[in-house]
């Protein structure tokens, strides 16, 4: 048995989180799951939104599980996902977008995988006011050389590994010349080391507009932390939305697998959420456990499911069934 660490999360967390180890364990994978609180929720019932218990089973079991955390948005506590990913160096955020079958979208061969620098950029919490009437706010953003070099080359190790053929890395190094121009130069560095990768940049808002006009052209993807957070919800746009894009934030010593998407108040508590997109983490995460083949049986049954059952898909990828239907479906498949 393996113990994984369960975050249900918010809003549809719960949902999500059911349906995915309800299909985990029809599979036959051999998890032990180790269910512990964070979040929005936990904040109001216990005023802290990070238990220690739940540290302190991360820093036993080391593997995570996680639904979305809801962030106030302005004033209130700050995001427990981003102190999740600083607190156990989690740096590599890997968040591939892949066309899936009978999934309607303008585009038919998207297969990208982006790599999000996962513990500084703008998201080290370094905000302050320079007055006292709070009309003047700055930021700083962290770039560091030892940083930057381990996602890159996390990046290239991965191209070389799944035999991808181009690194695309993307700054903004016109403007930001020491902290994105920094990110960029350690790219050019790094390419050196595997020249069987083509390497190749582009400034962030070319990029996104190249995406939504060829995004087949891309492969792997590397960038800094909120270039690769807003890059890969675009690129979760290409495939057929959030609700079926997975991720795993990966450390040297850790990871936890979780969606790109965020805890969707819109639609909780509504049976309208896609658990694929989870569902896709926790396949991530049984091939970082070297489970390969279950990984391959249940991403097969996703696939049939999405071809041959769509009625009973969510709402969002075009079906008109539930979340439950769509479990349902996927567990028949295993069972057979
Ligand atoms: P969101 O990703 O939660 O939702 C954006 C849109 O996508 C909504 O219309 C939603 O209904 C839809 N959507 C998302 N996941 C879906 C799914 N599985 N199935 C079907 N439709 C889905 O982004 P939003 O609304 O900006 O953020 C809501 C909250 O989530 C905020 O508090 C934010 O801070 C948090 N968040 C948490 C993340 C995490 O836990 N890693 C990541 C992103 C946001
Ligand atoms: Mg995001």
């Amino acid at each position: 048995m393996q113990n994984v660490v369960l975050i249900p999360g918010d809003g549809i967390g719960k949902e999500i989180t059911k349906a995915v180890t309800t299909i985990i364990d029809a599979s036959g994978a051999k998890i032990n799951w180790i269910e512990c609180e964070a979040g929005e929720a936990t904040f109001k019932k216990t005023g802290n939104p990070l238990p220690d218990e739940t540290i302190s089973a991360i820093e036993e079991h080391r593997i995570v599980l996680k639904g979305p955390l809801t962030t106030p948005v302005g004033a209130g506590f700050r995001s427990i996902n981003v102190a999740l990913r600083q607190k156990f160096n989690l740096y590599s955020n890997i968040r591939p977008a892949k066309s899936l079958p009978n999934i309607e979208g303008p585009f038919r061969s998207v297969d990208l995988v982006l790599f999000r620098e996962n513990t500084q950029g703008l998201y080290i919490g370094k905000e302050h006011w320079v007055d006292d009437d709070k009309k003047h706010a700055e930021s700083i953003a962290v770039v560091t050389r030892d940083a930057s070099e381990r996602i890159i080359t996390a990046a290239f190790e991965y191209a070389m590994k799944n035999k991808r053929k181009k690194v695309t890395l993307v700054h903004k190094a016109n403007i930001l010349k020491l902290t994105t121009g920094l990110f960029l130069e350690i790219g050019r560095e790094v390419a050196k080391n595997y020249p069987e990768i083509e390497f190749e940049d582009l400034i962030v808002d070319n990029m996104a507009m190249q995406m939504v006009l060829r995004p087949h052209i891309f492969d792997v993807i590397v960038t800094t932390n909120l270039f690769g957070d807003i890059l890969s919800d675009l690129a979760s746009g290409l495939v057929g939305g959030l609700g079926v894009t997975g991720a795993a934030n990966i450390g040297d010593s850790a990871a936890m697998f979780e969606a790109v998407h965020g805890s969707a108040p819109d639609i909780a508590g509504q049976g309208k959420a896609n658990p694929t997109a989870l569902l896709f983490s926790a396949l991530m995460m049984l091939e970082y456990l070297d489970d390969y083949k279950t990984a391959e049986k249940i991403r097969s049954a996703v696939y049939t499911v999405l071809q041959d059952h769509k009625e009973e898909c969510t709402v969002d990828i075009g079906g008109s069934g539930t979340t439950q239907t769509y479990t349902d479906a996927i567990c028949r498949l295993l069972s057979y």
